[in-house]
């Protein structure tokens, strides 16, 4: 139980660890394996065959700085210019001797990062001479001191550090680092590539799913990203000729509904008159007016709808516009709101909705305002992830009696309607268009006593 819970906890420590970008996870995919082999390799190359090399020069160095000491020793101190000056030619070793020297000994930190030369010299040296010894390697950068104390005196031996070490050690080293740099590198400018291109294809989906005319995409990227692309500009495609055939349609039916509409009402004029009949007489004309008015605000919708293009507007500027035309015909509409908002939209279609709206509540109340603010959509980050969207809040309030709460879904069905001069598609209208602009619209209850239209439009 409790080994199953740290297991999960793990696994969730290490997706925060994760990043969560393409980008970073295919880098990330590419680089972990190549830092292992390199790792391992140079585990290979220092473990096994550096130490075999170092070892030997070193042994190399102390053997010949061992022969020189053993022949400092033995031979008559006339004969020392002799040794110093074939030890310089032959062996490059520059030999020094301090008379009645004695050697101290100082703690020296470690100069060289990474090689064990130091150890392996000192070892080579203490192994052959079996003399106290001294090594520096910080007085001069390109050689190591080494002094020896004699009986009489130090015998210091300057090596060159050529003869200790070789450049190709850290060569390997740079290669390695310079390798995964390079590799990564190259790396990321691919897979920028490809991310910007599905990157792309996201923000493409977004801006149609919101209503907002994008034309086709420009395929890019690797082939399968391409590929998403095409079907997505098929999909597009298909969706608006879908869309397109359905509003042609019922638009061709509301209007050819009109001729036969037109006619009954004549005929029903022209129909011999009488008291028995008055009555279902003026029903029948009620009835065939109430269905010329349906179809012809269908009508109007639909030719509306099918053919304006969604470009950027000031949603604050129909607001104020729509409430004007409405003060016009006599309501007492209040606006609050700020300077401007300005996104994306279908300019008649968005004054349509708002018409429908405070129409509404002007038929219903005395008293109307209408609000305009910006709410962060919940939990939605924008398209490149950074900033948070937004929605654009329009409240319609009115001091009416409002809808009981049962009754509000109902009120959106096309052809619902409560009032008998009404056509029912007021409320549906609405809904369609901020739909079609990706948001959405719900009716609550209004803080002046009446209905609240709330409607939200991503900007
Ligand atoms: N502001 C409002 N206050 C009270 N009732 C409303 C309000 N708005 C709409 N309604 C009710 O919802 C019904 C549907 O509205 P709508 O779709 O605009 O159709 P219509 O206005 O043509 O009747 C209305 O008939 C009315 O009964
Ligand atoms: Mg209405």
């Amino acid at each position: 139980m409790r080994r199953a819970g740290n297991g999960r906890r793990l696994g969730r420590v290490l997706r925060g660890l994760l990043p969560r970008g393409l980008l970073g996870r295919s880098v990330l995919i590419i680089l972990v394996p190549m830092v292992v082999l390199q790792a391992v390799a140079l585990q290979l190359f220092y473990g096994g065959h550096l130490d075999v090399i170092s070892r030997r020069l070193a042994g190399g160095v102390a053997g010949d700085v061992a022969m020189l000491v053993e022949l400092v020793r033995r031979e008559e101190p006339e004969n020392r210019a002799w040794i110093f000056r074939e030890s310089l030619w032959k062996l490059d070793l520059a030999l020094a001797y301090e008379e009645g020297a004695r050697l101290q000994f100082v703690a020296r930190p470690a100069s060289l990062p990474l090689l064990p030369l130091e150890e392996d010299l000192n070892t080579a040296l203490w192994e052959r001479l079996r003399l106290p010894f001294d090594t520096d390697w910080q007085s001069d950068p390109r050689s190591v001191i080494i002094r020896v104390q004699l009986p009489e005196g130090v015998l210091h031996v300057e090596a060159p550090r050529k003869r200790l070490f070789s450049a190709t050690l850290y060569l390997f080293v740079i290669w390695l680092v310079g390798s995964a740099l390079l590799l990564s590198g190259v790396a990321i400018v691919f897979m920028k590539n490809q991310v910007r291109a599905l990157r792309r294809l996201a923000d493409a989906a977004e801006a149609f799913g919101l209503g907002r005319d994008i034309g086709a995409i420009k395929p890019e990227g690797a082939s399968e990203v391409r590929q998403a692309g095409m079907a997505f500009n098929r999909m597009q495609e298909r969706i608006r000729r879908f869309v397109g055939q359905r509003t042609e349609m019922l638009a061709g039916i509301s209007h050819d509904l009109r001729t036969p509409l037109t006619r009954m009402r004549l005929a029903i004029a022209m129909l011999p008159r009488g008291p028995e009949v008055e009555e279902d007489l003026a029903a029948l004309t009620q009835d065939v007016e109430e269905m010329e008015r349906m179809t012809a605000a269908y009508l109007s919708f639909a030719r509306g709808e099918g053919t304006e293009q969604s470009r950027p507007a000031d949603l604050v500027e129909l607001v104020r516009d729509v409430a004007a035309n409405a003060r016009r015909t006599g309501a007492a509409v209040e606006v609050a709101a700020p300077e401007a908002l300005t996104m994306p939209l279908r300019p008649d279609a968005v004054r349509r909705c708002l018409g429908n709206l405070i129409d509404n509540a002007g038929r219903h109340a005395r008293r109307i305002a209408v609000g305009v603010r910006t709410v962060p959509r919940a939990g939605e980050a924008g398209p490149g992830g950074v900033e948070k969207l937004l929605w654009a809040e329009v409240t319609v309030d009115d001091d009416g009696p409002g809808i009981p709460a049962a009754e509000r879904e109902g009120a959106f069905r096309p052809f619902h309607s409560g009032s008998p001069d009404g056509t029912g598609l007021g409320l549906a209208i609405a809904r369609d268009i901020v739909r079609a602009h990706g948001g959405d619209i719900a009716l609550e209850e209004s803080p002046l006593g009446g209905l609240r239209a709330r409607l939200r439009l991503p900007v």
